[in-house]
């Protein structure tokens, strides 16, 4: 049965802003991540899992159709719809890792089987895929920069909707995203591979990884010195 509710045992001492998920991790005490209690301990406790430990079942494809949508919900300056998502489906993911070898042996022809390896479980790992694709208007009086940033802001959509439907997330990148042949493959000129998302329930539990000090980040401004 799927709950969404991942509880995990947590021995990360850093602190949480708010008291509501304060109390929840003290040392021994357990954590959930991805709490669906409300909008906001969803957030609060959000927690990627790895592809390769992701098992059935992914989003149906209604489901899948409803984290999409939810994606294309992020702020975009310009109402310029500046990402694409291109879902591999699972039939297709044998293809993926074809061409994924190949551009990749034709960038290091010396490429070792272990390497091959590792580009095939990227590219069939997990039951659902989508590579969101940042593809910027270039003729637009919006800054590419800004472009840029609403498609990253559409990969965390991603994981946040996968999340709120009980799955697990997570966005990678790594040499497949940096390939010119594999940007070719999936967007027009110009355009960057943003991340590959992955989607499935979660195979074996989460657990916490350090996090910044809430200090560390945070800072008031002292306003303007009068000198
Ligand atoms: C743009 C981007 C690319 C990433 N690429 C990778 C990657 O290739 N490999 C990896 O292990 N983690 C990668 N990560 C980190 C994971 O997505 C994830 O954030 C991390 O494992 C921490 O888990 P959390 O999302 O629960 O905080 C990337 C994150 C971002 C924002």
């Amino acid at each position: 049965m799927q709950t969404g509710r991942i509880d995990a045992w947590q021995g990360c001492k850093n602190r949480l802003p708010l008291p509501a998920i304060r109390i929840h991790i003290g040392k021994g005490k357990r954590l959930t991540f991805n709490d669906l209690t409300s909008p906001i301990s969803l957030i609060e406790t959000r927690r990627s899992g790895k592809p390769r430990d992701m098992i059935e079942p992914g989003p149906d494809p209604a489901q899948l159709d409803r984290i999409l949508a939810a994606a294309m919900r992020v702020p975009d300056h310009g109402k310029l719809a500046p990402w694409r998502f291109v879902v591999i489906d699972s039939d297709k993911r044998e293809a993926f890792a074809t061409i994924l070898r190949a551009a990749y042996l034709e960038e290091k022809p010396e490429a070792g089987r272990l390497e091959l390896e590792a580009l095939e479980q990227f590219a069939t790992q997990s039951p659902t895929l989508v590579i969101v694709v940042s593809a910027p208007t270039s003729d637009s009086k919006i800054p590419l920069w800004e472009q840029q940033l609403s498609a990253g802001a559409a990969c965390t959509m991603m994981l946040h909707a996968a999340h709120a439907l009980g799955f697990v997330g997570s966005w990678l990148t790594g040499w497949p995203a940096y390939s010119k042949t594999i940007e070719r493959e999936f967007g027009g000129a110009g355009d960057r591979i943003a991340g590959f998302v992955f989607m499935g329930s979660p195979g074996r539990s989460l657990s916490e990884r350090p996090r910044p000090e809430f200090e560390a980040i945070v800072s008031h401004w002292p306003g303007k010195i009068e000198g």
